[in-house]
């Protein structure tokens, strides 16, 4: 089911959307990755998805090079994690540009060509602080709480045209992410958080693995999973 399939990934550079293209590609998808490094073979674009024309650019060149794309894997995310008090207002605005504008770009980008081939699937990343907030988490929770709204009003609007969606919400995976977290005192928590609980990165390329390769009529529409000892 997954050989062949044509699949763009954000945020591609490390953490769960290398993997994610690491194991796709072992079972023999096309995988065309955004990463804020381009390579000139055209299967990796250098891409910022702040910038929508870069995002539309991304997609297109997929199906420049394979003819079409079936997965738009909606994965760049930052985790910018402090309380309201500490006022880091420059990296809550990235994030939200980050997490909440990047995945409508690259649902923007994919959505004409999904239409017209009436097949495709988007896969939009939320977390385990999408479903749950801790202090600290205001801006994170909101932009990850928000990729269960936006994908849930995209796959009622996208029924007619045989588009299927898929929000993953994974708790903690051993990747960059925690670099993501600068304030002083939450940082080195953080940090030793993911060092006692993290489970690997081919936790997620094996969800997505499952969700893409289901039958054409099967739409997975929500995972979420959790290292077995993450206790929120
Ligand atoms: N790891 C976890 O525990 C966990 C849990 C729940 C959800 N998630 C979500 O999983 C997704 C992937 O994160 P990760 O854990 O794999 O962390 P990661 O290793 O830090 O990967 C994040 C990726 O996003 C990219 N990125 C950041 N800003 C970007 C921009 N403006 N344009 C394009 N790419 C950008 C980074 O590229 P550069 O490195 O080049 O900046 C990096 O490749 C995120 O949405 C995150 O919120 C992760």
């Amino acid at each position: 089911m997954l050989s062949c399939k044509v699949v763009v990934i954000t945020g591609a550079s490390s953490g769960v959307g290398a993997e994610t293209a690491r194991h796709l590609s072992a079972a023999g998808a096309k995988v065309v990755l955004g990463a804020q490094i381009g390579l000139p073979d055209g299967a990796v674009v250098q891409t910022d998805v702040t910038d929508r024309q870069q995002v539309t650019a991304l997609v297109q060149n997929a199906v420049n090079l394979h003819g079409r794309i079936d997965v738009m894997i909606n994965n760049a995310g930052l985790m910018p994690l402090s309380p309201h008090e500490m006022e880091r207002f420059d990296e809550r605005e990235q994030a939200i540009d980050v997490n909440i504008k990047g995945v409508l770009w690259g649902s923007a980008a994919a959505l004409p060509h999904f239409k017209q081939q009436r097949s495709g699937q988007f896969v939009n990343v939320s977390s385990v602080a999408g479903h749950a907030v801790n202090p600290g988490g205001a801006i994170y929770s909101a932009t990850k709480y928000s990729m269960r709204v936006i994908s849930e009003v995209l796959r009622q609007e996208v029924k007619p045209y045989n588009i299927r969606t898929t929000v993953i919400s994974p708790g903690a995976v051993d990747t960059e992410v925690p670099g993501s977290v600068k304030a002083d005192g939450v940082a080195a928590s953080v940090a030793d958080f993911y060092r006692d609980t993290a489970i690997p990165a081919n936790s997620f390329a094996r969800c997505v693995a499952f969700a893409i390769g289901q039958p054409e009529n099967v739409d997975i529409n929500e995972i979420l999973f959790r290292p077995t000892n993450q206790q929120r």
